[in-house]
C-alpha cells in the first residue's frame, strides 16, 4: 500500500532491452519480481544506459525498450504497487556511476566474467562503458538504497561489486548506502540453452533454436521445444549427466510449480517424445496470457507513456536525494 511505503524494504532490479526477453530472464528475475511487489517498496528499471555497450540500432532500442516495459505490466508488476522506469530518464544514475567509478579498482573489473567473456570473443573495439558497466549497475542499486536485488545467478559477481562498493563508500565517508543482498531463485536462476545445455540461455544468442521468447507463439515454442538437444538416456531424470533433461525439467518445473520428484514420475517409463510436446504446451499456455496482454499495451502507447513518466518522476525522487547526500559527502558545494 502506499502509505506505508516507507516502512518497506526496497528493491532494485532492471533488464536491458538488448533484445527480446527469453524464459531465462523471465524465471531468472521477472517471475519473482511480481512475486515480490507487495512486501517490498520496488523499483524496476529498463535500463537501456546499460544495453548501449553493445552497439545498438537506434529504432530497434525504442522498440525494445517499450516492449519490455510492456512485458513487465503484462507479466503482473502494477504500476500503483511499483515504480516502473527507463534507466535514461533518471540522470542520478549516470552521475552516481561517475562518482563510484573513481573509487572501483582496475583489477576488480578486469575480474569480471562476463566481461572477460564478451572481450574474448574477439569483437574489437571494445568500449570503455562495456568495461566499466558493473559500476553503472551498482549505482542502480545503491541509489536507492535497494536492500535486496532480485537476479539471475549471472548476476552475482556483479552484484558483490555493489556491495563491495558500498561498504567502501560509506567506511571512506560515513554511514550512506544500504549494503544490497541479492534474491536468487533457487530453481530457474541460471535456464540454459536448448541447444547447447552448457551455455546459458540468452537473448543475444545467434541461433533462435536456442531460446524461448516470451513473445513467441505457441507453434514456435513446441517446435523449438522438439529440438531442444536431449541425450541417448532416454530416462526423464534430474541429472548432471543429462544437461538438456535437466534443464528442461527445471523449466517444466517452474512453470508447473510441480516438484523434481513428481516430474520425474510422471514420466517414469515414457520417452522424450511426450515429455517434450506437453513442456511445450505448458509453456506455450503459461506464456499466451503474457503475449496477450503485451499486444494491448503496445496498442495502446499513451498509457504506456504515462507510467513509464509517472515512474521516472517517481524515481528521480528518490535518486536526487541519495545523490545530493553523496555529493555532499565526498566534498562538491551545494548550487
Ligand atoms: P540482463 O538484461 O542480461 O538479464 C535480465 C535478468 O535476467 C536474468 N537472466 C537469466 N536468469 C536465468 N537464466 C538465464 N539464462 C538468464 N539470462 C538472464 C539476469 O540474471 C537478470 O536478472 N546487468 C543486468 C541488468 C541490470 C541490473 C541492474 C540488474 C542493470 N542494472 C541493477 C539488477 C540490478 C543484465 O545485464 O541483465
Amino acid at each position: 500500500m502506499a502509505e506505508n511505503m516507507d516502512e518497506k524494504k526496497i528493491i532494485f532490479s532492471g533488464i536491458q532491452p538488448s533484445g527480446a526477453l527469453t524464459i531465462g530472464n523471465y524465471l531468472g528475475s521477472l517471475k519473482n519480481w511480481v512475486e515480490l511487489q507487495d512486501e517490498y517498496n520496488c523499483y524496476y528499471c529498463v535500463v537501456d544506459q546499460h544495453a548501449i555497450t553493445v552497439p545498438q540500432e537506434p529504432k530497434m532500442l525504442r522498440k525494445n525498450t517499450l516492449e519490455i516495459l510492456a512485458v513487465y505490466l503484462a507479466a503482473g508488476l502494477d504500476p500503483e504497487k511499483c515504480t516502473l522506469f527507463i534507466q535514461s530518464h533518471v540522470p542520478a544514475h549516470a552521475q552516481l556511476s561517475w562518482v563510484l567509478s573513481t573509487m572501483t579498482y582496475m583489477g576488480q573489473l578486469n575480474r569480471m566474467t562476463q566481461f572477460k567473456e564478451k572481450s574474448q570473443k574477439g569483437e574489437g573495439n571494445l568500449n570503455a562503458g562495456l568495461f566499466t558497466y558493473p559500476v553503472l549497475m551498482a549505482a542502480d542499486i545503491l541509489l536507492y538504497n535497494a536492500d535486496l536485488v532480485p537476479v539471475g545467478e549471472d548476476q552475482k559477481q556483479h552484484l558483490e561489486l555493489a556491495r563491495d562498493l558500498a561498504d567502501r563508500f560509506n567506511s571512506r565517508y560515513s554511514d550512506t548506502f544500504t549494503v544490497p543482498d541479492g534474491y536468487i531463485p533457487k530453481l530457474g536462476a541460471r535456464i540454459m540453452s536448448l541447444q547447447e545445455p552448457e551455455k546459458k540461455m540468452s537473448k543475444s544468442a545467434e541461433d533462435p533454436n536456442s531460446y524461448i521468447l516470451i513473445l513467441d507463439d505457441e507453434a514456435t515454442i513446441k517446435r523449438k521445444f522438439k529440438r531442444a538437444v536431449t541425450d541417448s538416456i532416454g530416462i526423464v531424470k534430474y541429472t548432471d549427466e543429462q544437461p538438456g533433461i535437466k534443464n528442461l525439467i527445471t523449466i517444466y518445473s517452474s512453470f508447473s510449480n510441480m516438484s523434481i520428484e513428481e516430474i520425474e514420475k510422471k514420466y517414469e517409463g515414457k520417452g522424450y517424445g511426450e515429455f517434450k510436446e506437453d513442456i511445450g504446451q505448458l509453456v506455450a499456455d503459461s506464456l499466451a496470457p503474457i503475449r496477450e496482454k503485451v499486444e494491448y499495451y503496445l496498442d495502446n502507447k499513451d498509457e504506456l507513456e504515462r507510467i513509464y513518466r509517472e515512474g521516472a518522476q517517481k524515481a528521480e525522487k528518490a535518486s536526487r536525494r541519495v545523490l545530493s547526500k553523496v555529493y555532499r559527502k565526498v566534498g562538491f558545494i551545494q548550487r
